[in-house]
């Protein structure tokens, strides 16, 4: 058989090897001999039938503080080669004495490539040598564990296996393959670089014989001393005392939220928690790849943690829509409901032990409204009021799963209180959203329709305030979510005029509806600045286009900043704005706007339509007519399709101009929408208002495309190749 040979390329040779164009695509992968497709149905039955393999291309080595390539030597083929056998010789007494992890991976949403691609068992997760590498390493824990619990006492037995497990779990997560070489940075990147198990055709390893457990036991130790000073013994006695008292009070239990066995009622202060947001992680699923090691390695310390073959998936507070995959269309629904009533459980018990006078803060991000409105759903019908909401940014913003992946990077902080429930048949009608669904036999209901006016004022009162304080941008539109949920939360139960068919009873207010009317009122807000104080209507689209610029005035900014935004507006960036309207296109963890003639699509941005389905359509036709056109095409077009004494047409030319940074460079406008504007303007809309124009240094962040205070982080490596 005729195996591939490798070599290290470099320099201008390296360049005209491309580098970038690999051999599999999207499971679909090129023979590197022929050049043939070979298609994914073949790859994923030779996987399936156990003929996928490995194999070593290059090694990476330093030198003093420099990073090195070379192509493996038969040394290290022949090395591999007898792991290979080693763990086979050694698989039936390894299996004998459970040292193998062979439960069952199971497909889900996280574990959705391990079936396709015949991976049975968590041992699968590992090349044969990894899995030697593992097994052995397994066997001296436990010898370790004999040692210690013979010769030493039973904290200190049990502390080092602990932390030696913890260093155990951090080689796995960076030696198994799913690890990936992040090629722009030069270093091995660990397991969990996306929340799932997606087939890695490239993976990176540590020398696991000599460097590996080295490393990980360092940063245990460093992790440990990290923490340790957090709660040592301040410099004073007295400070000392206290942090005494303060290392004997705490306790640590492991369960469910929705239930505290353990604590009394009314009895903590504050309760701080980091729920699991909707359906962004599903933790129970990934961490088996953790579990089935843990097990092996720590179950005499914590026999109560490990009891289950794999973790409990059924009690995780998630949407977890594959595990209602069997009933129909509904699932999503399903997954919905459920994750609402595990957090309204959760949050009952907490009001359960939270003093009367406590505050409960609860950490949230998620890029869907829905998710927003089912967690409010949740704390409402639990008995809290939402008191304040904070965005701040968090640690993990710089991590490669951020960056690379364009989850949130910043968390809302909803501050909340306990409020004063009404009570149902002499009973607290405190329970499982009870409040949402039984809403209607409380006398103390109030409308919406009468709610809406005090909504409104608070969230343009409060976008004022928070604005002069020095919030803008998307934190102004998240900043108003607080104060308007306080509002419902305090009047609830809130009615809408809307029957339940099914009830003949006014509908429940969703959280959501309220959050919509209070992103509108900023919006309002902003778009009044820009509209010189007149008050004009647009679409969601349009003004999210307006807005952006107003926001970051710069082609370029981060997609979480893209994605705030946008829930602010009611819309989805994936769908509502790269899709569909095709208004940014994604640029690592940025997004970058279109310009007009980049936005050029039959129907939408085309000179021969006669009407637009949103105004920035009209807008960019207009400007890419003038553009390639000129003056004279762009009148024809204008009068033809009636813009020129449109009101609303000139009210988003005005907002543009006022949003779009006018900075010049050498005379020119540095952004080239801001010319063609100013050209329309001049030309045809003269009684517009031209804005001040920048600074000169501002104009170097616009041409950039960097908007003030947004620092550019390195590129992204790739992930597939
Ligand atoms: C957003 S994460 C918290 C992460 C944590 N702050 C950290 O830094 O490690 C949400 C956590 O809630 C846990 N979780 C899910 N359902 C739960 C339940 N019913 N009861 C308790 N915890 C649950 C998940 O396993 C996950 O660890």
């Amino acid at each position: 058989m005729s195996e591939p040979r490798f070599e290290i390329v470099a320099g201008a040779k390296g360049k005209s090897a491309k580098p970038d164009v690999g051999t599999i695509t999207r499971g679909v992968a090129r023979s590197p001999w022929t050049g043939e497709t070979i298609d994914g149905d073949y790859i994923k039955a030779e996987a399936q039938a156990g003929r996928m393999g490995q194999m070593l291309y290059a090694v990476a080595f330093k030198q003093k503080r420099d990073l090195y390539f070379r192509p493996p030597t038969e040394e290290d083929v022949s090395a591999i080669k007898q792991a290979r056998a080693d763990l086979a010789h050694n698989r039936r007494s390894w299996d004998a004495t459970g040292l193998i992890p062979n439960e069952p991976r199971q497909p889900g949403r996280a574990d959705w490539a391990a079936e396709i691609y015949g991976l049975k068992t968590w041992a699968d997760s590992f090349a044969p040598r990894q899995l030697f590498t593992f097994c052995t390493a397994l066997g001296v824990l436990r010898q370790i564990e004999e040692d210690s619990c013979s010769s030493l006492d039973e904290d200190r037995a049990q502390a080092i296996v602990t932390y030696l497990s913890l260093a155990f779990d951090k080689a796995l997560d960076y030696n198994s393959t799913q690890v990936v070489w992040h090629a722009s940075r030069q270093v091995i990147a660990h397991t969990f670089q996306r929340h799932d198990f997606s087939v890695k055709w490239t993976f990176a390893e540590f020398d696991a014989a000599r460097s590996l457990f080295p490393w990980v036991i360092d940063q245990v130790i460093d992790a440990y001393k990290g923490l340790a000073d957090l709660v040592s013994p301040a410099q004073t006695t007295l400070m000392y005392a206290r942090h005494e008292k303060l290392v004997d009070r705490l306790r640590i239990f492991h369960g469910l939220a929705s239930s505290l066995v353990e604590i009394p009622d009314r009895s903590i202060s504050n309760i701080s928690v980091d729920p699991p947001y909707y359906d962004n992680v599903q933790y129970a699923e990934l961490s088996d790849f953790f579990y089935v090691w843990l097990k092996r390695g720590a179950r005499n310390v914590f026999p109560s943690l490990f009891r289950e073959e794999l973790t409990n998936k059924d009690d995780e507070a998630i949407a977890n829509f594959a595990r209602f995959k069997d009933m129909g269309r509904s699932r999503k629904e399903l997954a919905e409901r459920d994750y609402e009533f595990k957090m309204a459980a959760a949050f009952c018990e907490m009001y359960r032990v939270l003093r009367t006078d406590g505050s409960l803060t609860v950490m949230f991000t998620h890029k869907r409204v829905e998710a927003w409105d089912t967690l409010a759903s949740a704390l409402i019908g639990a008995g809290f009021a939402i008191k304040a909401s904070w965005p701040v940014h968090t640690e993990s913003e710089t991590s490669l799963h951020q960056a690379k992946k364009n989850a949130a990077s910043s968390t809302i902080l909803l501050v909340c209180r306990k409020r004063q429930l009404p009570v149902i048949s002499g009973q607290s009608s405190v329970g499982s959203g009870q409040l949402i669904t039984d809403h209607s036999s409380l006398t103390t209901a109030v409308w919406w329709d009468d709610l809406q006016p005090r909504v409104r004022e608070t969230a343009r009162q409060k976008a004022a305030e928070f604005a002069a304080m020095g919030i803008s941008g998307v934190d102004l539109y998240i900043s108003v979510f607080g104060p308007t949920l306080s509002i419902i939360s305090e009047h609830w139960p809130v009615l809408t005029s809307e029957v339940d068919p099914k009830t003949g009873q006014p509908k429940p207010l969703r959280p959501e509806t309220a959050l919509d009317l209070a992103r509108e009122e900023v919006v309002r807000l902003r778009k009044q600045g820009l509209l010189l104080g007149r008050d004009v209507q647009f679409d969601p689209i349009t003004d999210w286009y307006v807005m952006a610029w107003d926001a970051f005035g710069a082609e370029q900014f981060p997609y979480d900043e893209a994605r705030k935004l946008a829930i602010a507006l009611g819309l989805d960036v994936e769908k509502d704005l790269m899709k569909t309207n095709r208004l940014v296109t994604k640029k690592g963890q940025y997004v970058v706007m279109q310009t007009p003639v980049q936005r050029r699509r039959k129907g939408v941005v085309d000179d021969e339509v006669a009407t637009f389905e949103h105004l920035i359509d009209a807008v960019h036709t207009a400007m890419m007519v003038y553009e390639e056109d000129g003056a004279g095409a762009c009148d024809v077009f204008l009068k033809k399709s009636g813009l020129k004494t449109d009101g609303a047409f000139k009210a988003c030319l005005q907002a543009l101009l006022n949003a779009i940074p006018r900075s010049r460079i050498k005379g020119k406008f540095a952004r080239p929408e801001a010319e063609v504007l100013e050209n329309l303007r001049l030309a045809f809309f003269d009684d517009l208002q031209a804005p001040v124009e920048e600074e000169p240094e501002l104009a170097v962040a616009a041409q950039l495309g960097l908007g003030e205070g947004f620092e550019e982080e390195g590129e992204e490596g790739e992930e597939d190749e």
